[in-house]
């Protein structure tokens, strides 16, 4: 994989290039071994104290109708179960690579990231429950698909905002009008940075083909492309992204479904129903991460 020239320049451009952070790489690790237990994972959590607090704040949420308040973050832990402890320590870290800057009007940082959060809930919850994919990675794919969308936002907001107004007022390609501004799209520029990254192939290969499905693509590639039409469906889209997803005759969904035959019987109000039950829970993670700890 290499990127264009396009690519290049703006990257150059680019002061510096967000980094995930080695608090993060080490939780992952840890997390990927398997004898890693609570304790580990509380011990490590600690170091990050705003991280912990967050964690904390979120077990004690009224969406999980506890009697006792938890208090430590072993507790939190505990009660919220590693996966879900995973995921939003995965979550919180990548919102916070892009703080909101003051001035930035037109991009609408709040949508994007529900909708990030939703495709990573949708791929993880179809990976796990058809074993179409690592559910971790699924979820990785899921909230990273876009990125390049914010790192355009994040480094050009005014360029950006031609894009967006340009979407608003006419509708239509909004990759074509990424390209016609940048020279390039947000699957490209989040390809590069996924390479800068270093994160997986397979990985990588979701943020570029995102949009793009092909006969050959894998099934992580196929469930993400879904995921995030999926996620558009439940109401996580921009105003000019709204259009019905008929399951049958997505590129995305067929792929799959080759994959597992039984997909094709799915209950759609069912996943729907299921789907739309954790919204509240990445509703509370995204104030959460975007209020800071007052
Ligand atoms: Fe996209
Ligand atoms: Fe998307």
């Amino acid at each position: 994989m290499t990127t264009s020239p396009a690519v290049e320049r703006l990257l150059a451009r680019m002061k510096r290039l967000p980094v995930l952070s080695s608090f993060v790489l080490r939780f992952q690790h840890l997390l990927s071994s398997p004898n890693c237990n609570t304790g580990q994972i509380a011990e490590l959590l600690s170091e990050d104290p705003v991280v912990t607090g967050r964690i904390i704040r979120l077990a004690n949420s009224p969406l999980f109708h506890r009697y006792k308040e938890v208090t430590s973050v072993r507790e939190a832990v505990v009660f919220l179960g590693l996966e879900q402890v995973r995921e939003v320590v995965l979550s919180l870290s990548i919102i916070s690579l892009f703080p909101l800057k003051a001035g930035e009007k037109c991009f609408d940082t709040h949508l994007f990231w529900h909708h990030s959060l939703s495709s990573a809930h949708i791929a993880r919850h179809l990976a796990g429950a058809y074993s179409l994919a690592s559910p971790e990675e699924a979820y990785t794919a899921g909230l990273l698909h876009d990125i390049g969308k914010i790192l355009l936002n994040h480094f050009f907001p005014e360029e950006y905002g031609k894009v967006v107004q340009k979407a608003l007022q006419m509708g239509g390609n909004y990759l074509a009008y990424e390209r016609e501004v940048f020279g390039a799209d947000h699957c490209e520029v989040g390809e590069a940075l996924a390479l800068k990254w270093a994160l997986p192939r397979e990985l990588t290969a979701t943020l570029r083909f995102h949009h793009n499905p092909s006969p050959e693509m894998s099934p992580l590639v196929a469930l993400v492309g879904f995921s995030n039409l999926f996620s558009k469906q439940i109401g996580f889209a921009f105003p000019w992204e709204f259009r019905p997803l008929i399951f049958s005759s997505d590129p995305f969904w067929r792929r799959l479904c080759q994959h597992r035959e039984d997909l094709a019987k799915i209950d759609e109000e069912l996943f729907t129903f299921q789907i739309e039950d954790v919204v509240p829970r990445i509703r509370e993670i995204i104030a959460m991460s975007m209020k800071g700890d007052d």
